[in-house]
Protein backbone atom coordinates (compact mmCIF):
# COMPACT_ATOMS: atom_id res chain seq x y z
CA UNK A 1 0.00 0.00 0.00
CA UNK A 2 1.19 3.41 -0.86
CA UNK A 3 2.51 6.08 1.92
CA UNK A 4 -0.52 8.27 0.41
CA UNK A 5 -3.03 5.53 1.12
CA UNK A 6 -1.93 4.66 4.68
CA UNK A 7 -2.16 8.19 5.60
CA UNK A 8 -5.49 8.51 7.65
CA UNK A 9 -7.81 11.99 8.24
CA UNK A 10 -6.14 13.76 11.02
CA UNK A 11 -9.65 13.82 13.58
CA UNK A 12 -10.90 16.36 15.83
CA UNK A 13 -9.86 16.58 19.40
CA UNK A 14 -12.58 14.77 21.27
CA UNK A 15 -13.32 18.46 23.61
CA UNK A 16 -14.11 19.64 19.98
CA UNK A 17 -16.48 17.42 18.83
CA UNK A 18 -19.67 19.04 20.31
CA UNK A 19 -18.74 22.83 19.76
CA UNK A 20 -21.14 24.74 18.04
CA UNK A 21 -17.90 25.74 15.30
CA UNK A 22 -16.92 29.11 14.54
CA UNK A 23 -18.98 32.27 12.57
CA UNK A 24 -16.81 33.47 9.72
CA UNK A 25 -17.41 37.14 9.76
CA UNK A 26 -17.55 37.52 6.16
CA UNK A 27 -20.91 35.45 6.14
CA UNK A 28 -23.48 37.64 4.90
CA UNK A 29 -26.57 35.39 4.60
CA UNK A 30 -27.44 34.64 8.08
CA UNK A 31 -26.01 34.31 12.25
CA UNK A 32 -24.61 30.01 11.86
CA UNK A 33 -21.21 29.09 12.65
CA UNK A 34 -19.67 27.29 9.76
CA UNK A 35 -20.85 23.70 11.27
CA UNK A 36 -24.36 24.57 11.94
CA UNK A 37 -24.76 25.67 7.95
CA UNK A 38 -22.80 23.10 6.88
CA UNK A 39 -25.70 20.90 8.61
CA UNK A 40 -28.59 22.41 7.35
CA UNK A 41 -27.15 21.74 3.67
CA UNK A 42 -27.96 18.38 4.08
CA UNK A 43 -30.47 17.35 0.81
CA UNK A 44 -32.98 15.52 3.92
CA UNK A 45 -34.53 16.80 7.25
CA UNK A 46 -36.83 14.99 9.67
CA UNK A 47 -39.75 16.84 10.16
CA UNK A 48 -39.40 18.10 13.75
CA UNK A 49 -42.40 18.97 16.04
CA UNK A 50 -42.73 21.34 19.24
CA UNK A 51 -45.40 22.29 21.23
CA UNK A 52 -46.08 25.26 19.83
CA UNK A 53 -47.87 23.30 16.98
CA UNK A 54 -50.58 22.42 19.08
CA UNK A 55 -53.53 24.92 18.45
CA UNK A 56 -52.08 24.85 14.52
CA UNK A 57 -54.35 21.89 14.06
CA UNK A 58 -57.25 23.65 14.02
CA UNK A 59 -55.83 24.69 10.15
CA UNK A 60 -56.32 22.21 7.42
CA UNK A 61 -52.58 22.19 6.60
CA UNK A 62 -50.27 23.76 8.69
CA UNK A 63 -46.18 22.96 9.21
CA UNK A 64 -44.42 22.53 11.82
CA UNK A 65 -42.40 25.35 13.15
CA UNK A 66 -39.39 23.94 13.74
CA UNK A 67 -38.82 22.87 10.31
CA UNK A 68 -39.50 26.62 8.82
CA UNK A 69 -37.25 27.87 11.80
CA UNK A 70 -34.46 25.74 10.50
CA UNK A 71 -35.14 27.71 7.23
CA UNK A 72 -35.30 31.08 8.53
CA UNK A 73 -32.17 30.41 10.10
CA UNK A 74 -30.05 29.58 7.16
CA UNK A 75 -31.55 31.95 4.95
CA UNK A 76 -31.48 35.26 7.31
CA UNK A 77 -29.99 37.73 10.19
CA UNK A 78 -31.84 38.45 12.97
CA UNK A 79 -33.72 40.95 12.32
CA UNK A 80 -34.51 40.93 8.78
CA UNK A 81 -37.36 40.30 7.16
CA UNK A 82 -39.71 37.23 5.85
CA UNK A 83 -42.65 37.21 3.89
CA UNK A 84 -45.51 33.99 3.61
CA UNK A 85 -47.90 35.05 0.99
CA UNK A 86 -49.80 32.16 2.25
CA UNK A 87 -49.59 32.18 5.77
CA UNK A 88 -52.57 30.21 7.24
CA UNK A 89 -52.09 29.74 11.20
CA UNK A 90 -49.01 31.89 11.05
CA UNK A 91 -46.48 29.42 11.59
CA UNK A 92 -43.97 31.34 9.63
CA UNK A 93 -44.73 34.31 11.89
CA UNK A 94 -44.17 33.02 15.24
CA UNK A 95 -40.87 30.74 13.73
CA UNK A 96 -39.57 34.65 12.84
CA UNK A 97 -40.72 35.80 16.92
CA UNK A 98 -38.65 33.31 18.01
CA UNK A 99 -35.44 33.56 16.24
CA UNK A 100 -35.87 37.25 16.40
CA UNK A 101 -36.68 38.12 12.46
CA UNK A 102 -39.48 40.49 11.49
CA UNK A 103 -42.34 38.40 9.52
CA UNK A 104 -44.85 39.91 7.46
CA UNK A 105 -47.44 37.02 6.76
CA UNK A 106 -50.67 37.33 4.64
CA UNK A 107 -53.62 34.86 4.33
CA UNK A 108 -57.11 35.47 2.19
CA UNK A 109 -58.81 33.92 5.14
CA UNK A 110 -60.33 36.11 8.69
CA UNK A 111 -60.40 32.91 10.04
CA UNK A 112 -56.80 31.96 9.83
CA UNK A 113 -55.75 35.75 11.72
CA UNK A 114 -57.97 34.52 14.68
CA UNK A 115 -56.84 31.04 14.61
CA UNK A 116 -52.87 32.96 14.77
CA UNK A 117 -54.14 35.21 17.33
CA UNK A 118 -55.64 32.18 19.48
CA UNK A 119 -52.14 30.34 19.09
CA UNK A 120 -50.60 32.83 20.59
CA UNK A 121 -52.61 33.50 23.83
CA UNK A 122 -52.97 29.82 24.14
CA UNK A 123 -49.12 29.07 24.20
CA UNK A 124 -48.43 32.79 25.88
CA UNK A 125 -46.58 33.52 23.58
CA UNK A 126 -45.49 37.87 23.40
CA UNK A 127 -44.39 39.49 20.63
CA UNK A 128 -41.21 40.58 20.71
CA UNK A 129 -40.28 41.15 16.89
CA UNK A 130 -41.93 43.35 14.05
CA UNK A 131 -44.92 40.90 12.98
CA UNK A 132 -47.57 41.82 10.70
CA UNK A 133 -51.04 39.24 9.80
CA UNK A 134 -52.31 41.03 6.98
CA UNK A 135 -55.96 39.46 5.45
CA UNK A 136 -55.94 40.06 1.72
CA UNK A 137 -55.08 38.29 -1.56
CA UNK A 138 -51.19 37.87 -2.14
CA UNK A 139 -52.16 39.23 -5.64
CA UNK A 140 -52.81 42.72 -4.25
CA UNK A 141 -51.81 42.58 -0.57
CA UNK A 142 -47.85 42.23 -1.80
CA UNK A 143 -47.80 45.46 -3.45
CA UNK A 144 -48.43 47.20 0.26
CA UNK A 145 -45.31 45.51 1.85
CA UNK A 146 -41.88 46.72 1.74
CA UNK A 147 -38.55 44.87 0.68
CA UNK A 148 -37.91 41.17 2.57
CA UNK A 149 -34.75 39.70 2.99
CA UNK A 150 -36.50 36.03 2.48
CA UNK A 151 -39.55 34.64 1.18
CA UNK A 152 -40.88 30.95 2.78
CA UNK A 153 -44.08 29.34 2.38
CA UNK A 154 -46.68 26.87 1.57
CA UNK A 155 -49.25 27.63 -1.27
CA UNK A 156 -52.90 25.52 -1.45
CA UNK A 157 -51.89 21.97 -2.80
CA UNK A 158 -53.71 22.94 -6.01
CA UNK A 159 -57.35 21.43 -4.71
CA UNK A 160 -56.37 18.37 -3.22
CA UNK A 161 -58.59 19.29 -0.07
CA UNK A 162 -61.40 19.42 -2.11
CA UNK A 163 -61.47 15.95 -3.50
CA UNK A 164 -63.14 13.15 -2.76
CA UNK A 165 -59.90 11.35 -1.64
CA UNK A 166 -61.86 7.74 -1.31
CA UNK A 167 -61.16 7.28 2.53
CA UNK A 168 -58.21 9.42 2.88
CA UNK A 169 -60.32 12.06 4.74
CA UNK A 170 -61.75 9.56 7.74
CA UNK A 171 -60.49 6.94 9.89
CA UNK A 172 -61.86 3.57 9.20
CA UNK A 173 -60.04 2.44 12.49
CA UNK A 174 -57.45 0.27 10.55
CA UNK A 175 -54.29 0.09 11.86
CA UNK A 176 -52.28 1.46 8.70
CA UNK A 177 -54.61 5.00 8.99
CA UNK A 178 -53.97 5.50 12.88
CA UNK A 179 -52.87 8.59 12.39
CA UNK A 180 -55.43 9.87 10.43
CA UNK A 181 -56.88 13.22 11.01
CA UNK A 182 -61.11 12.90 10.66
CA UNK A 183 -62.78 16.08 9.38
CA UNK A 184 -59.98 17.69 7.47
CA UNK A 185 -61.93 20.85 5.91
CA UNK A 186 -60.86 22.76 2.70
CA UNK A 187 -59.67 26.43 3.14
CA UNK A 188 -62.14 28.38 1.82
CA UNK A 189 -65.30 29.06 -0.77
CA UNK A 190 -63.62 32.04 -1.70
CA UNK A 191 -62.86 33.11 -5.38
CA UNK A 192 -59.57 34.30 -4.92
CA UNK A 193 -58.25 31.10 -3.28
CA UNK A 194 -55.98 29.69 -5.17
CA UNK A 195 -56.77 26.31 -3.70
CA UNK A 196 -60.29 26.57 -5.64
CA UNK A 197 -59.70 26.20 -9.30
CA UNK A 198 -60.78 23.42 -11.93
CA UNK A 199 -57.79 23.37 -13.94
CA UNK A 200 -54.14 22.25 -12.32
CA UNK A 201 -52.90 24.81 -15.08
CA UNK A 202 -55.19 27.59 -13.49
CA UNK A 203 -53.18 27.17 -10.14
CA UNK A 204 -50.36 27.17 -11.58
CA UNK A 205 -50.95 30.21 -13.49
CA UNK A 206 -52.38 32.15 -9.83
CA UNK A 207 -49.38 31.05 -8.22
CA UNK A 208 -47.10 32.27 -10.84
CA UNK A 209 -48.67 35.97 -10.71
CA UNK A 210 -48.32 35.76 -6.90
CA UNK A 211 -44.94 34.36 -6.47
CA UNK A 212 -43.86 36.83 -9.44
CA UNK A 213 -45.65 40.25 -7.17
CA UNK A 214 -43.17 38.62 -4.27
CA UNK A 215 -39.96 38.71 -6.53
CA UNK A 216 -40.25 42.31 -7.19
CA UNK A 217 -40.64 42.44 -3.21
CA UNK A 218 -37.35 40.22 -2.74
CA UNK A 219 -34.07 41.74 -2.56
CA UNK A 220 -31.47 41.12 -4.81
CA UNK A 221 -29.79 37.89 -4.27
CA UNK A 222 -31.21 36.87 -1.57
CA UNK A 223 -34.01 33.24 -0.98
CA UNK A 224 -37.14 32.02 -1.27
CA UNK A 225 -38.66 28.68 -0.23
CA UNK A 226 -41.56 26.77 -1.45
CA UNK A 227 -43.01 24.07 0.46
CA UNK A 228 -44.92 21.37 -1.32
CA UNK A 229 -45.39 17.91 -1.90
CA UNK A 230 -46.01 15.74 -5.12
CA UNK A 231 -49.76 14.82 -5.53
CA UNK A 232 -52.24 13.26 -8.11
CA UNK A 233 -54.70 15.46 -10.67
CA UNK A 234 -57.49 13.02 -11.72
CA UNK A 235 -55.90 10.25 -10.09
CA UNK A 236 -52.87 10.70 -12.15
CA UNK A 237 -49.52 11.35 -10.12
CA UNK A 238 -48.18 15.43 -11.19
CA UNK A 239 -44.33 15.82 -10.90
CA UNK A 240 -45.81 19.19 -9.45
CA UNK A 241 -41.83 19.53 -7.80
CA UNK A 242 -40.88 19.94 -11.92
CA UNK A 243 -44.08 22.21 -12.58
CA UNK A 244 -42.64 24.99 -9.59
CA UNK A 245 -39.17 24.93 -10.67
CA UNK A 246 -40.09 25.70 -14.21
CA UNK A 247 -42.32 28.46 -13.15
CA UNK A 248 -40.20 30.11 -10.42
CA UNK A 249 -37.67 30.08 -13.28
CA UNK A 250 -40.05 31.70 -15.79
CA UNK A 251 -40.98 34.73 -13.08
CA UNK A 252 -36.49 34.81 -12.86
CA UNK A 253 -36.01 32.83 -9.95
CA UNK A 254 -32.88 30.35 -10.37
CA UNK A 255 -33.46 27.43 -8.64
CA UNK A 256 -30.82 26.41 -5.53
CA UNK A 257 -31.84 22.59 -4.66
CA UNK A 258 -34.58 20.39 -2.74
CA UNK A 259 -34.26 19.63 0.39
CA UNK A 260 -36.61 16.81 0.83
CA UNK A 261 -38.49 16.81 4.30
CA UNK A 262 -39.46 13.68 5.88
CA UNK A 263 -42.90 13.02 7.55
CA UNK A 264 -42.13 9.37 8.54
CA UNK A 265 -45.31 8.85 11.15
CA UNK A 266 -47.85 9.49 8.27
CA UNK A 267 -50.41 6.71 7.83
CA UNK A 268 -50.07 4.60 4.93
CA UNK A 269 -52.96 4.46 2.45
CA UNK A 270 -53.47 1.26 0.30
CA UNK A 271 -54.50 3.06 -2.81
CA UNK A 272 -53.88 1.24 -5.59
CA UNK A 273 -53.27 -2.45 -3.68
CA UNK A 274 -54.09 -4.93 -5.35
CA UNK A 275 -54.28 -3.57 -8.60
CA UNK A 276 -51.70 -1.16 -9.29
CA UNK A 277 -48.40 0.52 -7.54
CA UNK A 278 -49.69 4.09 -6.50
CA UNK A 279 -47.33 5.79 -4.43
CA UNK A 280 -48.05 7.47 -0.42
CA UNK A 281 -46.10 10.72 -0.11
CA UNK A 282 -44.58 10.88 3.07
CA UNK A 283 -42.02 13.94 2.74
CA UNK A 284 -42.45 17.40 1.60
CA UNK A 285 -39.81 19.29 -1.25
CA UNK A 286 -39.03 22.41 0.52
CA UNK A 287 -37.46 23.79 -3.08
CA UNK A 288 -35.32 26.68 -2.60
CA UNK A 289 -34.30 29.70 -5.32
CA UNK A 290 -32.55 32.65 -5.68
CA UNK A 291 -33.38 35.67 -7.21
CA UNK A 292 -29.69 36.74 -8.88
CA UNK A 293 -30.33 40.14 -10.98
CA UNK A 294 -27.27 42.04 -12.66
C1 LIG B 1 -51.14 25.29 2.87
S1 LIG B 1 -52.00 26.61 3.61
C2 LIG B 1 -50.74 27.46 4.52
C3 LIG B 1 -50.57 26.90 5.90
C4 LIG B 1 -49.51 27.61 6.70
N1 LIG B 1 -48.18 27.30 6.22
C5 LIG B 1 -49.63 27.22 8.18
O1 LIG B 1 -48.65 26.76 8.75
O2 LIG B 1 -50.72 27.37 8.74
C6 LIG B 1 -52.34 27.71 2.30
C7 LIG B 1 -53.09 28.99 2.69
O3 LIG B 1 -53.21 29.82 1.52
C8 LIG B 1 -54.35 30.66 1.71
N2 LIG B 1 -54.69 31.27 0.41
C9 LIG B 1 -55.25 30.71 -0.69
N3 LIG B 1 -55.34 31.59 -1.70
C10 LIG B 1 -54.80 32.77 -1.25
C11 LIG B 1 -54.58 34.05 -1.83
N4 LIG B 1 -54.94 34.32 -3.10
N5 LIG B 1 -54.00 35.03 -1.07
C12 LIG B 1 -53.64 34.78 0.21
N6 LIG B 1 -53.82 33.56 0.82
C13 LIG B 1 -54.38 32.56 0.10
C14 LIG B 1 -55.39 29.70 2.31
O4 LIG B 1 -56.39 30.43 3.01
C15 LIG B 1 -54.52 28.80 3.22
O5 LIG B 1 -54.55 29.23 4.57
Amino acid sequence: MSELKMQKKPRKPKELENQPGKYDPRNKLNDLTGKEWLLLTKSFWETEPSPLDKTAYAHPAPFLIKDVQKLISMFTKKEMTVLDPFVGSGTTLIACNEIGRNGIGIDLNENYRELFNRRLSESNIELNSDIKYVVGNSLYAIQDIGMVDYIVTSPPYFNILKNDSKGTRNNSGKAYRMAAREGIDFYSDLLDDIGNFDKYDDFISALEAIMGKAYQHLNNKKYATIIMSDFTVNKKEQPVQGDIISMMNRIGFEFCGTTVLLQPVKPLYPFGYPYAYKINHHHQNLMTFRKVEI
